[in-house]
């Protein structure tokens, strides 16, 4: 049996190694291409392929594949939204995804970034940077202090929640889909309004659907404190970036944390040094000291993408082997 795996990056490769050497009998080749219907020809010979991109599986590029006789595609993240899952079904395939890679490295990541804003990290850093040693007015606050409001007690949700905890915050929760152990444990508040009223920082880690679309608006934040601190380690699409910047810009909000943006296709994990930046608003938002922009790294550590790496491969020996996957996504 052979596995083809497309858009390895290098620090990808020392897992895809380390799958492949406890799987002799099964031949492992890639490349570092994206999976496109010129690119899928490369696949020949393949039973299955495992893939991550953000550029859409479209219908040609996954007939491409269909023409080569694959049909078992399993990928090395969360999302299928971009998969053209009609022609997926049409052409019988099988995929996977993986859903858990490492709930810590994105709660960790938002943690950390909560902390840093609450501390004006940004700000020390630029005035020292400048030579100005001063304290005042840099004055932080102490995370033991906030109510932090959750958004979505999944996986991430529930990490975030420990992990502020640890820190001494006061922590309560919204999801439609509350977890029983937490409800037990009195976390949950009864609406997102009772939640936006109550806390100092809102952390997003909720998946984006057409319901929750722009659920940071400009009326969601008018029923925050004042001094609110928002952190989007979710998706970009969750927030109106042109509302959070209103509410940055009229003192409403203390900070912003970033780490997905609802245009960063094409322009996030792109090197833009010597280049025309090309969006205004995000630049705007990197260049402000209240806000901290990451772009969509908060799962990039080794932890996540060596899961992410071996369970994509495991889900395809499986597939390509008849067998039942672990985390099969539904075709249709
Ligand atoms: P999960 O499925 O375990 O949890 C999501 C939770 O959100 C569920 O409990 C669900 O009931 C709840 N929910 C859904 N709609 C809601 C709403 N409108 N209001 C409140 N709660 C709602 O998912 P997870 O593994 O915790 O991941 C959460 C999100 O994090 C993902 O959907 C993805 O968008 C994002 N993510 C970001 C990165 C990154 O690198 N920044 C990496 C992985 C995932
Ligand atoms: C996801 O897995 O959904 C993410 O957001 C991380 C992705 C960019 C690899």
């Amino acid at each position: 049996k052979k596995i083809f795996a497309f858009s390895i990056r290098k620090d990808e490769e020392p897992y895809v190694k380390e799958w492949s050497d406890e799987h002799p009998n099964v031949e492992v080749e890639y490349t570092s291409e994206l999976l496109t219907p010129e690119t899928a020809k490369k696949a020949k010979g393949a039973d299955g392929v495992v893939v991550y991109q953000q550029l859409d599986y479209t219908a040609d590029t996954l007939q491409a594949l269909a023409d080569e006789g694959i049909t078992k595609m399993s990928l090395r993240n969360v999302g299928v939204d971009n998969i053209d899952m009609t022609k997926a079904k049409e052409l019988g395939f099988e995929i996977t995804n993986v859903p858990v890679y490492s709930p810590n490295a994105i709660a960790e990541h938002a943690a950390i970034q909560t902390a840093r804003i609450l501390r004006q990290t940004k700000v020390l850093d630029e005035k020292i940077a400048n030579g100005d040693l001063r304290w005042a007015p840099t004055i932080g606050r102490e995370v033991r202090d906030q109510t932090v409001g959750v958004i979505g007690t999944g996986h991430i949700g529930q990490v975030y929640m420990q992990i502020m905890e640890g820190f001494g915050a006061k922590v309560i929760a919204y999801d439609p889909f509350e977890n029983p152990e937490l409800k037990k444990q009195g976390y949950y508040v009864d609406s997102l309004d009772d939640l936006y009223a109550q806390a100092d920082v809102i952390s997003l880690h909720v998946p984006a659907t057409k319901e929750n679309f722009h659920m940071i608006n400009r009326e969601s934040i008018a029923k925050m404190k004042d001094n609110v601190v928002i952190v989007n380690c979710s998706r970009g699409a969750l927030v109106d970036t042109d509302a959070v910047i209103e509410g940055l810009d009229s003192g409403k909000i203390f900070g912003f944390v970033m780490d997905t943006y609802e245009d960063e296709v094409g322009i996030f994990n792109e090197d833009w040094r010597g280049k025309e930046f090309p969006d205004k608003r995000l630049k705007d938002l990197i260049d402000r000291s209240n806000v901290l922009v990451t772009p969509h790294t908060a799962f990039y550590t080794t932890h996540a993408v060596r899961n992410m790496v071996l369970k994509a491969f495991d889900n395809n020996c499986k597939l390509i082997n008849g067998q039942k996957a672990d985390t099969p996504v539904k075709v249709g």
